[in-house]
């Protein structure tokens, strides 16, 4: 077994030892006349912890190890430290290099910039900042689980191989078991009989579909799981491989729908400062000022709301501001996102109500038939960041609106089954958890708040 305490638990004071062993890496080291210094990490917080080593317990040659990346093992005695910048050190009486690094460790700097720190993905986490979202992306995740458990729903799993592109945008990447490079065709089509699913399948962009049997037969039921798309945009906001949180509720409409994301965000948000302060003033300070700012709106501020509809005619009368001109019947495209959240509500904005020409077939259509009951969650800064509708429980509109889509109606035949069989009004919404962390770091670009990011061309 390993003994040792953690930094956290000594910056803390919750260590109470006179003696402790720690261990960790080297973010900074330094060698005076009588004592030389190291400054080390061990991810267990953002703190660091001072070691002090005096010249005449070791040899120079010891010393020679304290580089910075270096992995090192000590045992000392905690003290009081006399200087401003910590208030307790450790006095080294053992060292030990279990790691030693080689001259180009890479982040050797104070400072390095977070694009430099995207080439090195298996490094970056020992930094200040990482480590920061790391944690705080551990704390979100449970503060999610904490809050459906509180309110009465059941976590499930849904499966990542589907058959159905469920936003049927044709952004799903196929799976298969045949190699590309030799695959069987029959009649100059694809022979899916000797795939492995004998099928044309996909991995998943929302669990969804799979959830509404759940939510009809359970009640209320959340997925929060990895979803995939081979999505064209390629911005700052977009990655192939993200993960989303998607309740679904059964005997909810689309107000009650609302109603429960925003008490769901302001109570993880409330949730993630509270357990998270070191990081959030250390993100304040290195990367948006505002940060604090953004807790402060979202948990104490109602959000806005408006009509798709409405919202098309103040973007109309503000048209001179953009550079594509709004209609009724474009998609809210980001600089019409920018003005309704941070010009006009200056706050998140509930977008309801859009056209049913541009929304999936699943979404209940309104009375009189031009548009659906369904909503966006825009913020301001990072934009779309909920996704949610009410669902069409009626089998006929259901039926007419899946055709007109052109789906293949037979791989969707026991969706259909639900609205024959003990039908219910039900709504759902799908929460991107990487674009809401963005957000409650202020981290700007969403490849720095995955560990591993994958996005167009990029497997880092
Ligand atoms: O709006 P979307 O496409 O909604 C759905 O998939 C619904 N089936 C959800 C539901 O009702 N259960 O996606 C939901 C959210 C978006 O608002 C956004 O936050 C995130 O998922 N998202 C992405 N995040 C990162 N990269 C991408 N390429 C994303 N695409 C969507
Ligand atoms: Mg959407």
């Amino acid at each position: 077994m390993i003994e040792r305490s953690t930094i956290q638990s000594i910056v803390s004071g919750e260590c109470q030892d006179e003696n402790v062993t720690v261990y960790g890496w080297i973010r900074t080291a330094r060698m005076g006349k009588n004592v030389a210094f190291a400054s080390i990490n061990d991810g267990s917080s953002s703190s660091i912890l001072q070691i002090v080593f005096n010249r005449d317990r070791f040899s120079d040659d010891e010393l020679s190890g304290l580089s910075t990346g270096a992995c090192i093992k000590v045992s000392g005695k905690l003290i009081d430290s006399p200087g401003a910048e910590q208030s307790r050190e450790v006095n080294a009486e053992h060292l030990e290099v279990i790691g030693p690094v080689e001259d180009d460790y890479p982040l050797q700097k104070k400072r390095h910039s977070i694009e430099f720190l995207r080439t090195i993905p298996h490094l970056r986490p020992r930094t200040n900042t990482f480590g920061a979202v790391l944690r705080m992306s551990h704390h979100l995740s449970l503060a999610i689980h904490r809050f459906f458990d509180e309110n009465g729903f059941f976590y499930i799993h849904a499966p990542f191989i589907t058959t159905s592109d469920a936003e049927g945008a044709g952004e799903a990447f196929q799976v298969t078991s045949m190699p590309l490079d030799s695959i069987n065709f029959k009649d100059g089509e694809v022979d899916y009989s000797k795939d492995y699913f004998k099928k044309k399948v996909f991995l998943t962009v929302s669990a969804q579909l799979e959830a509404e049997p759940l939510a009809l037969a359970i009640g209320k039921v959340y997925t929060f799981g990895p979803t995939f798309r081979a999505d064209p945009s390629d911005t700052r906001f977009h990655t192939a491989e993200f993960w989303m949180i998607e309740p679904e509720m059964v005997f909810f409409d689309l107000d009650d729908d609302i109603a429960l994301i925003e008490r769901f965000i302001k109570n993880i948000a409330g949730n993630l400062q509270e357990r998270c302060p070191d990081e959030i003033a250390f993100l304040t300070q290195f990367y948006e000022i505002g940060l604090k700012n953004r807790y402060r709106m979202l948990i104490e501020s109602d959000f806005s709301r408006i009509t798709y509809t409405d919202a098309m005619d103040l973007l109309k009368r503000n048209a001179g501001l953009f550079d594509k001109s709004p209609e009724w019947g474009m998609n809210i495209f980001a600089e019409y996102e920018k003005f309704l959240t941070e010009e006009y509500f200056k706050s998140p904005v509930f977008v309801t109500d859009y056209p049913v020409e541009i929304m999936p077939f699943y979404m209940r259509l309104n009375d009189g038939g031009k548009t659906v009951a369904c909503t966006d969650l825009l913020f301001p800064e990072v934009g779309e960041i909920v996704g949610g509708s009410q669902r069409e429980e009626r089998l006929g509109v259901l039926l007419k609106r899946a055709q007109k889509s052109g789906i293949d109606m037979d791989d969707y035949s026991w969706y259909f089954d639900l609205r024959k069989w003990g039908s219910a009004p039900h709504s759902g919404f799908g929460l991107g958890f990487e674009r809401l962390l963005m957000y409650l770091t202020g981290i700007e670009n969403i490849r720095d708040v995955i560990p591993f990011p994958r996005s167009k061309g990029k497997m880092t």
